[in-house]
């Protein structure tokens, strides 16, 4: 290799070596931090066993990471959202919660779990189709409710989150537009209906 050549090397290697490192470090921050705080509640790989704690696995990495980010100005979150989570996320750096979200984005979803009995039955054709004023949910939410560039993931939700997160929306407790406006209208039947056929065999 040519001395210039060499130069130009070194110099590359002295402008990349310490973002990588940089990289490694976030890595390993966002590790320490799950396995310490966020896997006490959300269970090893975010498969939550608390029905009221939402599943963060195979969920899509930027709905993660805004969720995170909204934590910081916790005006569009539901007290309890604040309650259990205001005293770590606000903490946390941009690109540890991008890590985190990216890790919990990767780890393998719940099959497909959908039910079909008849609660689930109802449910699922509120998911597809809509009910009077509300609108089908797989519009926004993808077919099989796996999430999509304007949505989270549903599907293998906990049933029991999923109501509550929707009265919270439908309270105005948790701020999001177009959830809020959605599913106001939503008596509790339906509610319990549509989570029942997200939920699946996995609640
Ligand atoms: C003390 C228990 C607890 C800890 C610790 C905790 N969470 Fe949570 N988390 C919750 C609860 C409860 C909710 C549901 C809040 C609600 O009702 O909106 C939640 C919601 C979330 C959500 C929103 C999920 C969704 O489907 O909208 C994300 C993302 C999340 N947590 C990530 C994390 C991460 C990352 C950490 C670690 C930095 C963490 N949580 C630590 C209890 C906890
Ligand atoms: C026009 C698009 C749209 C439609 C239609 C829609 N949603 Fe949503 N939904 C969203 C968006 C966007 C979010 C994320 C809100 C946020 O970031 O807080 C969301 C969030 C949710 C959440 C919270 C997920 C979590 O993990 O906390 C639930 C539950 C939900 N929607 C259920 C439904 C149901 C049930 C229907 C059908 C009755 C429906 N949505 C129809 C756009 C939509």
């Amino acid at each position: 290799m040519k001395s210039s050549t060499l130069l130009l090397a070194s110099c590359l290697a002295l402008l990349v070596l310490p973002a990588m490192a940089d990289d490694k470090d976030i890595d390993a921050r966002a590790a320490s931090i799950r396995q310490t705080a966020c896997q006490t509640c959300h269970g090893p790989d975010g498969n939550s066993g608390d029905p009221k704690v939402p599943r963060l696995n195979g969920q899509l990495a930027p709905y993660i990471f805004s969720r995170l980010h909204s934590m910081r100005y916790p005006v569009r979150e539901a007290p309890r959202a604040i309650h259990n989570m205001g005293s770590v996320a606000p903490e946390l750096q941009t690109k540890v919660i991008a890590a985190i979200a990216n890790y919990y984005a990767g780890q393998a979803p719940m099959a497909d779990g959908h039910a079909h009995d008849g609660l689930a039955r109802a449910g699922e054709k509120i998911y597809k189709n809509g009910a009077g004023p509300v609108p089908a949910c797989q519009g926004c939410h993808g077919v099989q409710g796996q999430g999509s560039d304007k949505a989270p993931r549903l599907a293998g939700q906990h049933g029991e989150y999923l109501v509550m997160t929707m009265q919270a929306f439908a309270m105005g407790i948790r701020v999001s537009e177009p959830m809020n406006r959605h599913v106001w209208q939503m008596p509790a039947e339906q509610m319990k209906a549509v989570a029942a056929y997200l939920a699946g065999s996995h609640d």
